[in-house]
């Protein structure tokens, strides 16, 4: 028998956990590295590109479908079409793998914010970083020990996930993003408001928004922008279709797509302002070019990040726990929203308990999150970002749209949206997801496969991105496949097979 669908306390709660999903690690970590190091503000032509192309589109896609077919993203998909139900699965076990290093790189937050007090990463933030705290090995395979602040850290994340989906979506998960978005707005303003009066600040922006136009030619820096626009706006991982299945009949579907997307672009736009204003304090105050200070991903917000604090005085303080609350707040409301996709899909497909469910998905993600507590920790984590975001989130988003563009139909789904929608989406996007979505994902994921043949990912030799890399991509695509071959406990009425 099939359970009443849980539904959101408000739209504006649907809104603040939706933008929640959206803002996360992939804001205030990624997005002002991958700008810096594609092109600057060059990076923004393929970065509203991939928006206008890609990133509406699909939210609208998704919201359409979990609120057309009430259901999770396997459910969706399979009342749309039976013998897709396998595409809703693999997004659901790239969450899974999602959330096992997310909640490592939340641990590393939790550390660094109370280190904060005292500024306990010491002079040099590099040396801690690598060799104090996360004892990194010589390769992928080097597990070594155990890093217990690392796993305290990531036991806290699983037990907050767990509290949270327990009390399901209006008590928890709509009352969590209630909190801490504000927060989030107004922690990242202050901080934003302090980088922009220090001195050298504009350096910092000029060197966010001074174009390489050279770079653009690349192909990678438009991959990196799909892969950008994909991650953060937490599409293709399951999460979207579910939230919007938790909507009430009539609500306005197109006008929350934009709002996310919006709020999520301008969020990112923030934190990157933010972000280098900081470091063009930095390199201002230390004599040296920008370059010098801005190190590659993980590496700007736990190594340049401590050490600009360091030399702040008592206002790196206040900035270091604003910065790295803001990074573990961000980091919560996302990390929920992809456990709630895997909870919601377990559910639907069993029938069984949300509480039993959410409990076990959070022991067994918690104990596979443990060897991201070891001492190889940040190869896994650099490898499986890299395979989960090129290949395994930018398919699942290919496939969406052809699977609505191209057998159940963009107008049925557009049809859908506009009924409930006061803003109607017109013609525009039934090309897009039927053609243009199609045409650049497919053109982009065979000219990154080229390149990653050519060139390894990141200088890994071949068995390590086999396992970590490819190896999830397999397990992904396996894993669903079986998955969708169990039937439903519950009636599910399918447009096809
Ligand atoms: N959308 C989430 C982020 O940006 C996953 O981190």
């Amino acid at each position: 028998m099939e359970k009443s669908r849980e539904e959101w306390g408000s739209k504006l709660g649907f809104i603040l956990a939706a933008i929640g999903s959206a803002v996360g690690l992939g804001n205030i970590w990624r997005f002002p590295y991958v700008v810096y190091s594609n092109g600057g503000g060059a990076f923004l032509i393929p970065y509203f590109f991939a928006i206008f192309t890609a990133g509406i589109p699909l939210l609208i896609l998704e919201y359409g479908m979990g609120h057309k077919f009430r259901g999770s993203t396997p459910l969706a998909i399979a009342k749309a079409n039976k013998r897709w139900e396998w595409l809703g699965w693999w997004p659901i076990i790239n969450a899974g793998i999602i959330l096992t290093y997310y909640s490592m790189i939340l641990s590393w937050a939790i550390k660094y914010l109370t280190l904060s007090f005292n500024k306990g990463w010491g002079s040099d933030t590099n040396k801690y970083f690598y060799n104090d705290l996360l004892k990194l090995s010589s390769s992928p395979f080097q597990f070594g020990s155990i890093i217990v602040p690392i796993l305290i850290g990531i036991t806290l994340i699983w037990i907050v996930n767990w509290i949270i989906c327990y009390k399901g979506i209006k008590g928890g998960i709509e009352k969590l993003s209630k909190v801490l978005l504000p927060t989030l707005l107004i922690i990242m303003i202050i901080i934003v408001i302090k980088g922009l009066t220090l001195k050298g600040a504009s350096l910092g922006l000029n060197t966010l928004f001074t174009p390489n136009w050279q770079q653009v030619k690349e192909p990678k820096v438009w991959i990196a922008a799909y892969g950008q626009v994909f991650f953060s706006l937490s599409i293709a991982t399951g999460i979207m279709m579910t939230y919007s299945s938790y909507l009430p009949e009539k609500t306005d579907i197109n006008n929350s797509a934009f709002m996310t997307a919006f709020a999520n672009c301008g969020f990112e736009f923030l934190s990157a302002i933010g972000v280098f204003a900081i470091l063009g304090f930095m390199a201002t105050n230390q004599g040296v070019p920008i370059d010098e200070v801005v190190s590659g991903g993980i590496g700007l917000a736990f190594i340049a990040f401590p050490k600009v604090f360091s030399i702040m005085g008592s206002w790196g303080n206040v900035l270091s726990v604003l910065f790295f609350s803001c990074l573990v707040f961000a980091g919560l409301t996302s990390a929920v929203s992809l456990v709630e996709a895997i909870s919601s899909a377990i559910i639907d497909k069993t029938q069984w308990e949300r509480k039993k469910v959410v409990s076990a998905i959070c022991i067994g993600g918690f104990i596979m999150s443990i060897a991201f507590a070891t001492q190889a920790g940040l190869y896994l984590l650099d490898i499986m970002d890299n395979f989960i975001n090129n290949y395994g989130i930018v398919v699942i988003g290919l496939l969406e749209a052809i699977l609505v563009g191209w057998i159940i139909k963009p107008k049925t789904i557009r049809e859908h949206t506009n009924s409930v929608s006061y803003y109607k989406i017109g013609k525009w996007w039934d090309i897009i997801v039927q053609y243009v979505t199609p045409i650049i994902l497919t053109f982009m994921l065979v000219k990154s496969f080229i390149t990653e043949v050519h060139k390894p990912y990141g200088g890994y030799n071949l068995p390590a991105l086999m396992v970590y890399g490819w190896g999830i991509i397999l397990i992904g695509i396996v894993g669903s496949i079986v998955i969708s071959k169990k039937t439903w406990k519950q009636n599910i009425k399918s447009n096809n097979g």
